[in-house]
């Protein structure tokens, strides 16, 4: 009996021992501690806290992440500002109830829960909403004296809330990752602006980055992300000790989801756990488009998403500098067209579907409705606006805002109604329209009549007359002139300055026409580009098209002086560059001599940097798709200015994509994409940027290159000189004693980059800029394209194009069929 009950015994203290083991903890007593390597896990598995280390660091922290997500996604860091250097981590309860974080390596306390509440017998708990509380165990109320929740690193889970506590003084923001191995706070920020319209914020540093607009009641009045759906409740909580916002699952929801600052892109993003790939899926990212980043239109302007330009100034407000507007840089904003009068009294004019203004400098009262609100507004002359503060039932509460209106746009889907203040007379105008919409329609009889007689009478009248000039008519159409600000020749002047378009005024035959030197009757000397007819564009997108090209603007890019459009004829009128083009340099042995290598670097940086601008920071982003040597002009001080660029889009308006069954572009420079399939896009120039590169360096032309020894393209030459080693004969060809072989090495080397076969593995132009201008090691270039020859086509095409050929200026237009 003895025996039996001794092994019984033994047997449940077995299993007592086991049992503890075998289920994880998920709280910690006074008495107990956790040191590195060991974990809690919440009661239902969900989520982990231990001891981690980020990327490659070695660095340790305390943290909190998904239990069973393999590729470990930490949702919370105890210590962000101060890791432990080794594995010594050892975290316990200390001073009553404190969660402390020790190092005990070097016994320093790393981190403290310096929790303001003390418990009589704390239990420190991981929940498994991946909130970590402090509970009192006497107490029987559910609230906590400490939670993690409170201090959100860069990870909102459901159920967190983001604002502000006033009693507590907590303010509750996001605040991204320094690094994807360094958890500190980086300078993304998100949280709420505590004013008297509240509203998320996201922070750049101490810029304002984005502002998702007031709470409706229903949303906030930017962000359509946020509005209800079926599996997200969202709360907002304004009143005198709390402000915040939260979103929790639905009860019957079992979706995994989270929302995290990405210290790499500067967005929001909110993913959700998708079980079967095992992946996290972006479900939301914000900033959405453009018209979400700050201020982007300045003040009192609309930002709308699909016009063009984006940026409109508000009805009868006009750009503050038309100038730097007609640039797209709308940073200053608009104007009102007229002052307001607040002695005569002023009127209001109602706009619908935007996000409300930046509520910093604006005044709230949820008791009135609109009718108080506007005569709220009406009597402070700083009132700009007013607008309901919650449209639920009708709409109810008050809003005014004073000084500029900054940052609204219009929301898809969204948006809701504000009341902007207008001179009175504008508003006359505005109704004064309506009315006369009315009086028209009734009319509309008797206009009609009228209308055929004065049709007639025009037909008549303009048969007589020709067509002077199709911009004026356009004018007089009610074409929008004011738009442009780039002059208009007359026919008969371009013909005078060109004498008469002069074989011997013609300074050579590009891709799109011809082009003749010139004077104007001011002594100023200007290139005249005569588009060839076959574009078989209109007037209208001519116009467009050279509106676009006139806004891009850079040191690098030859500037447009004016246009001309008459009598079937399109010209574009350039500043004259005495020293012409490029290719009448590097491929002539005495002039050449004149460009030692530092000139030769400064003629490669600037066409690398005209070209970045033109993919890149123009806005509009131009795919050059003809660059080479006699497209880049030579000014006084031999700085290169890239000429042609636009030009492409004229001639192949209709295609928006990169594909295209018309190939412009030149034998030698052309890609092995755009050349066989048409397919074009930014690496389509920088693989032309890397055989003007090789020229440039060489001295040799890339089409009809030839080597006594082979029978290798230019291409393939260097890349057979690069993999023996002798890429140093290329620098032999410069005859410069003064150049530094390791930048033009270099500079061969970025070539070999950008003329690889696979358009996804040339680099950018921002990286050929920064390859350029710095010296950190550069990624082997994997085998080029057109090692042999220098294009496809050429075979075929060159019978037709004898003689021509020895010049490198004819530009392919080929039509392909589909
Ligand atoms: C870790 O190392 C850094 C730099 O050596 C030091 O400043 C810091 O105090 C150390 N931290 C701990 C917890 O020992
Ligand atoms: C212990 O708590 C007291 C008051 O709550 C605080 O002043 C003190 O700094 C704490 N000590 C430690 C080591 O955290
Ligand atoms: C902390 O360090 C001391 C001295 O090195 C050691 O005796 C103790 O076991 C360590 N404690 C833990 C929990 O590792
Ligand atoms: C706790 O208090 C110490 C000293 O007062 C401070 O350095 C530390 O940042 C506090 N920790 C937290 C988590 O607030
Ligand atoms: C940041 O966003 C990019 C693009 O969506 C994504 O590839 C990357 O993994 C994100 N980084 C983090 C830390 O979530
Ligand atoms: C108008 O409103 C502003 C902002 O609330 C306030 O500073 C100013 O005193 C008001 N002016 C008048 C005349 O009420």
């Amino acid at each position: 009996m003895d025996r039996i009950l001794a092994f019984l015994f033994i047997i449940t203290k077995l299993l007592l021992f086991l049992f503890k083991f075998s289920t994880a903890l998920d709280s910690i007593s006074p008495s107990a501690f956790l040191i590195d390597g060991k974990t809690l896990v919440s009661d239902k598995g969900t989520f982990e806290l231990g001891f981690f280390s980020p990327g490659i660091s070695k660095k340790s922290y305390l943290g909190i992440w998904y239990k069973n997500i393999p590729d470990r996604t930490i949702v919370w860091v105890a210590n962000r500002l101060n890791p432990i250097n080794d594995s010594s981590g050892l975290l316990k309860v200390a001073n009553c109830s404190d969660l402390v974080l020790l190092s005990n390596s070097t016994n320093t306390v790393v981190w403290s829960s310096n929790s303001t509440k003390k418990a009589k017998s704390p239990l420190w708990q991981l929940l498994d909403s991946g909130n970590l509380v402090l509970r009192d165990k006497d107490d029987g109320s559910s609230g906590f004296l400490w939670q993690s929740f409170d201090y959100p690193c860069d990870t909102m889970l459901p159920g967190m809330k983001i604002g502000w506590d006033l009693r507590a003084g907590l303010d509750r923001r996001l605040s991204s990752w320094k690094s994807s191995d360094d958890p500190s706070p980086g300078d993304f920020k998100m949280g709420l602006e505590q004013e008297s319209n509240p509203e998320v914020v996201a922070w750049k540093g101490s810029k304002k980055q984005y502002r998702s607009g007031p709470w409706n009641g229903v949303g906030f009045s930017g962000s359509t992300e946020f509005m209800p759906n079926p599996v997200f409740d969202f709360t907002f909580v304004s009143n005198n000790v709390e402000v915040y916002y939260t979103f929790n699952l639905k009860s019957e929801s079992t979706v995994i989801t989270r929302s995290v600052l990405n210290h790499t892109t500067y967005d929001r993003q909110c993913y959700t756990w998708n079980e079967e790939a095992q992946t996290w899926e972006l479900q939301v990212s914000v900033p959405r488009d453009r018209c979400d980043n700050y201020g982007l239109c300045g003040a009192n302007a609309n930002c709308i998403f699909n016009a063009t330009p984006v940026c409109q100034c508000l009805e009868t407000f006009k750009p503050k500098s038309p100038e730097e507007w007609n640039n797209m840089d709308w940073s200053q904003g608009c104007v009102r067209n007229k002052e307001l009068d607040c002695q005569k009294g002023d009127g209001f004019i109602k706009f619908d579907g935007l996000k409300l203004p930046d509520a910093t400098h604006s005044w709230v009262n949820k008791d009135m409705n609109l009718q108080e609100c506007k005569a709220k507004c009406l009597v402070n002359c700083s009132c700009m606006a007013y607008s309901n503060l919650d449209i639920r039932g009708g709409g109810s509460g008050c809003a005014n805002w004073f000084g500029d209106l900054m940052d609204i746009r219009l929301v898809p889907g969204g948006g809701q109604e504000l009341y902007i203040r207008m001179h009175a007379s504008e508003i006359g105008d505005r109704e004064a329209k309506a009315k006369m919409k009315i009086a028209a329609i009734a009319t509309a009889a008797f206009v009609f009549i009228l209308g055929i007689l004065t049709i007639s009478y025009h037909i008549l009248k303009e048969k007589a007359k020709f067509a002077e000039n199709d911009w004026e008519n356009d004018k007089n159409n009610g074409g929008q002139r004011e738009d442009m600000e780039l002059p208009l020749f007359a026919f008969s002047a371009i013909a005078d300055a060109t004498n008469n378009f002069s074989v011997n005024n013609k300074l050579g035959e590009g891709g799109f026409g011809p082009v003749y030197r010139g004077k104007l009757e001011d002594g100023q000397e200007i290139a005249v580009k005569r588009l060839s007819r076959r574009s078989g564009q209109g007037f209208n997108e001519f116009k467009n098209e050279v509106i676009l090209i006139n806004k891009l603007q850079h040191r690098n890019l030859v500037k447009l002086l004016g246009c001309c459009s008459q009598r079937e004829e399109k010209m574009l009128i350039y500043e004259y560059m005495p020293n012409r083009s490029l290719d009448s340099f590097i491929f002539d042995e005495t002039k050449g001599r004149l460009l030692d290598w530092s000139r030769r670097f400064n003629i490669i940086s600037g066409i690398a940097r005209g070209l970045l601008y033109l993919h890149q920071d123009s806005r509009l982003r131009i795919i050059h798709r003809d660059l080479k040597a006699s497209n880049v002009l030579l000014d006084d001080h031999m700085n290169p200015k890239i000429s042609d660029f636009g030009l492409a889009r004229m001639f192949v308006a209709d295609q928006t994509e990169g594909d295209t069954s018309r190939v412009v572009g030149t034998y030698g420079y052309m890609a092995p994409e755009y050349a066989t399939d048409g397919l074009f896009s930014v690496k389509s120039d920088v693989f032309s940027f890397g055989v003007l590169l090789l020229e440039i360096i060489s001295g040799k032309k890339s089409k009809g290159f030839y080597h006594p020894d082979h029978s290798l393209s230019l291409i393939g030459h260097t890349w057979r000189l690069w993999n023996e080693g002798d890429a140093s004969e290329l620098i032999d060809a410069l005859r410069d004693e003064s150049c530094n072989p390791s930048e033009v090495l270099r500079c061969v080397h970025i070539s070999l980059l950008c003329v690889q076969q696979h358009p996804d593995d040339r680099p950018s132009m921002a990286s050929v800029v920064w390859m350029l201008g710095g010296d950190s090691a550069l990624p082997n270039p994997k085998e080029p394209a057109f090692l042999n020859d220098r294009g496809p086509l050429e075979s075929s095409s060159s019978s037709n194009k004898v003689g021509l050929s020895s010049t490198n200026e004819i530009t392919v237009s080929v039509l392909e069929p589909r």
